[in-house]
């Protein structure tokens, strides 16, 4: 079963933490299996959510939170993924909280992946990629998005506003997110350069460069794969 697959790459995460640690707690279920794992275990050490949801689940388990300032140094982010390619590149977001993700992998000392199988890709894409966007104009950044694939020779890909309970999706930062249907990704960087570029865009799906370490839950135990 793949919530099996997702605890048993939450496990084998633990194994890099060390007490006194600074950590990046991602946001999504496998993400919650470390966050629970880490509360059972008694982590001592102090962690920064990527979401209001893990903050909860943090407190929930008894982990020490703290806001990050100029002087913090994350020693190891641990997240989920939507899709991973063999390079380490990653599709995110499939749960909203991609900007705060992305802060954190990008400042973490160490950034390990943890993912069912199902989620170990050649080519990333199939997963409609998530893209933050201001809800000031929205309108008009769709139809920036749209140019700027057409350019990068993505044929009339689908767009879509996410819902959420009652309404578009709100992201904790209080913005919109486009999910946009590419099918294939063949060069995940300047796919993501382009679309940051945009104004009304805040960020992206596509985390490149980040990854320093994927476990991958398997049916019978976990494989690793570094980059
Ligand atoms: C949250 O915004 C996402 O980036 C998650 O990391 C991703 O959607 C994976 O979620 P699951 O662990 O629930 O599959």
């Amino acid at each position: 079963m793949s919530d099996d697959k997702k605890q048993r790459a939450a496990a084998a995460a633990l194994a890099h933490v060390r007490p006194g640690m600074t950590l990046g707690l991602g946001t999504g279920s496998t993400a919650a299996h470390f966050v629970k794992l880490l509360g059972d275990q008694g982590f001592e050490g102090q962690a920064i959510p990527t979401s209001e949801e893990t903050a909860r689940l943090a407190e929930a388990v008894g982990i020490s939170l703290i806001t990050p300032d100029e002087t913090t140094r994350i020693d190891l982010a641990v997240d989920g993924a939507d899709e991973a390619d063999p390079s380490g590149a990653l599709i995110k977001g499939g749960g909203g909280a991609l900007l705060r993700e992305k802060i954190i992998a990008q400042q973490a000392q160490t950034f390990i992946v943890i993912a069912d199988d199902g989620k170990d890709v050649v080519q990333l894409g199939q997963f409609p990629l998530p893209v933050e966007v201001t809800g000031f104009a929205v309108g008009l950044t769709i139809q920036a998005i749209r140019s700027t694939l057409a350019a990068l020779g993505y044929e009339d890909p689908s767009l879509t506003l996410r819902r959420g309970e009652g309404g578009f999706f709100q992201t904790d930062g209080g913005h919109l997110i486009v999910d946009i249907a590419l099918g294939r990704i063949d060069e995940a960087e300047p796919l993501d350069a382009a679309l940051t570029m945009i104004p009304g865009v805040v960020t992206t799906g596509l985390f490149v460069g980040l990854t320093d370490l994927m476990i991958f839950g398997t049916e019978s135990g976990v494989r690793e794969a570094v980059p």
